[in-house]
């Protein structure tokens, strides 16, 4: 429709009117012969050609709405119902439930299962942004733990058993304790001690497996956290399991959570129209994952493995991976996670991530200061990570060397002033970052992905975190969370 005739501008609003900026820019990312380490894991398809195949033979035809016989996923009782008993089935758990936002929704109806406003929950401090925002939805009080620092390669790690235990002595009215299984560099905690720890004081357990799906489907990986009696865990089928991008499971062992609840807090958020294309993918991944995950696992193991070794070879690449079990915090490694750490290198994390992406069409997961993560998963092969080898060995020629530290740790410890709900809704002004410090946060700071917040809301603002991130602005970074996306100012607390 034209709204406007005047001069030229019926012409302009015809010709933008005929465009489609995202569909546009898809087709030339698709075009433009990207090999992906990212998610989803199923890259580009090839990690699940029988879904690959059903959506392109049916596509649009099959985007379908509820209805007697495909059932509706807010109550269901016949094929939803089957399908889910069937995940259920394939993780171990008592139920599993299908989510169509993400793992998101998955780990904030896991906190809103179990925390009323006030209720307090111990959680480690890199904690992603979902959990984050799960306790401004549910009010719940963060008991944050720090987990344990990797000072030479600069990451977080797991906590350990004695955090909890600290943790749990000076909170006994704690209601649950989340846990990140694995980190997003593919580290876990010793989830088996912390559950019998929780259990014996009728503690539930909730895991974040947005980056540990595969788990279930091979004993070459960590346990997964239902297999080792974990009362809720969300998983990213997406991420590494093979579905459609935004498609998740929550899965239950019933005991100190009941089914009932965990229903009744999904459909708070969850859409009424659900998508069965989303659905439909959890079943192809399922599917692939119970009848051969192990042997395609074992497949990938043996590829991450011999690459990482491959990768140790060239001159400043440090590729870290099992050598870390047993260090603190470090209880066990998901090989498929492949890193390269850059400290030998000229250039710091994001700077190698630009670079693989623009000259070597490589497209990494994330990067941080001191690292790049690779994310192999189902469609990876001998192909992308030869490509990804070769970029590795010129990169090594080009860059091995050392540069100025510019930040040792950039995992940062605020301290929790007020609750993320009570920050969320108290009054707010708006300051200069610069003129921020001891100032209480109104709003989460971070770098996505990974999406672990630098500041949340309730926080105290240190000088660190503004020299942090006012270092950050300086790197081509995604900065998200705060009102002003340039960063000049922040919102907190106060009239
Ligand atoms: C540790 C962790 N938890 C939860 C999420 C949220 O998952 P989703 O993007 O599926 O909503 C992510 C996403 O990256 C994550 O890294």
């Amino acid at each position: 429709m034209v709204l406007y005739c005047y001069n030229n501008l019926e012409v302009i609003i015809i010709i933008s009117q005929n465009r489609l900026p995202l569909v546009e820019a898809m087709i030339n990312y698709h075009n433009s012969d990207i090999t992906p380490f990212d998610v989803p894991g199923h890259k580009h398809g090839k990690g699940n050609q029988e879904l690959d195949e059903f959506l392109k033979k049916y596509g649009a035809y099959l985007d379908v709405n509820s209805m007697k016989e495909l059932d509706i996923l807010s109550d269901p009782i016949g094929v939803i119902k089957e399908a889910e008993e069937l995940m259920a089935q394939a993780y171990g758990s008592d139920h599993a439930f299908f989510m169509v936002n993400g793992t998101t929704s998955s780990v904030q109806a896991m906190i809103l299962a179990v925390a009323k406003p006030g209720d307090k929950i111990i959680l480690p401090r890199n904690a992603h942004k979902s959990a984050i925002n799960g306790l401004i939805l549910s009010g719940a009080i963060p008991v944050f733990i720090q987990p344990e620092i990797d000072e030479k390669i600069g990451i977080a790690n797991g906590v350990t058993i004695e955090s909890v235990e600290i943790a749990l002595a000076q909170n006994p009215d704690a209601k649950a304790i989340f846990l990140i299984n694995p980190t997003y560099y593919g580290v876990t905690s010793p989830l088996k001690e912390i559950i019998k720890l929780a259990h014996k004081h009728g503690v539930a357990v909730l895991a974040d497996e947005a980056h540990g799906a595969h788990f279930a489907f091979s004993d070459i990986l960590p346990d997964s956290a239902i297999k080792l009696g974990a009362d809720m865990s969300s998983v990213s089928m997406h991420k590494t399991g093979g579905s459609l991008t935004q498609s998740s499971v929550l899965l239950l062992n019933e005991g100190l959570i009941e089914k009932n609840k965990v229903r009744s807090v999904i459909n708070l958020t969850t859409s009424t129209s659900a998508s069965y294309l989303l659905m439909a993918s959890l079943d192809f991944a399922r599917k692939q994952l119970a009848l051969n995950g192990e042997e395609m696992l074992l497949r990938i193991c043996n590829l991450c493995d011999k690459y990482r070794e491959k990768f140790n070879t060239l001159p400043g690449i440090y590729s870290f991976g099992k050598e870390m079990i047993g260090l603190k915090g470090v209880n066990n490694f998901d090989t498929t996670k492949l890193s390269v750490n850059t400290n030998g290198l000229k250039i710091n994390g994001y700077e190698l991530y630009d670079i693989l992406r623009e000259k070597y069409k490589i497209q990494a997961e994330l990067a941080d200061l001191n690292n790049v993560l690779f994310i192999i998963s189902l469609g990876d092969d001998e192909e992308s990570l030869s490509i990804l080898y070769d970029a590795l060995v010129e990169i090594s020629r080009m860059y091995v060397g050392t540069k100025e530290v510019m930040f040792k740790n950039a995992l940062l410890n605020p301290q929790v002033i007020v609750s993320p709900r009570d920050a969320y809704y108290a009054h707010k002004k708006r300051i200069k970052l610069k003129e921020s410090i001891n100032q209480i946060s109104g709003e989460s700071v971070m770098v996505y992905p990974p999406g672990i917040p630098i500041i949340t809301p309730g926080e105290k603002i240190s000088e660190d975190v503004i020299n942090y991130i006012e270092f950050l602005k300086t790197q081509h970074t995604v900065i998200t969370g705060p009102e002003d996306i340039n960063l000049e100012y922040i919102r907190v607390l106060g009239l």
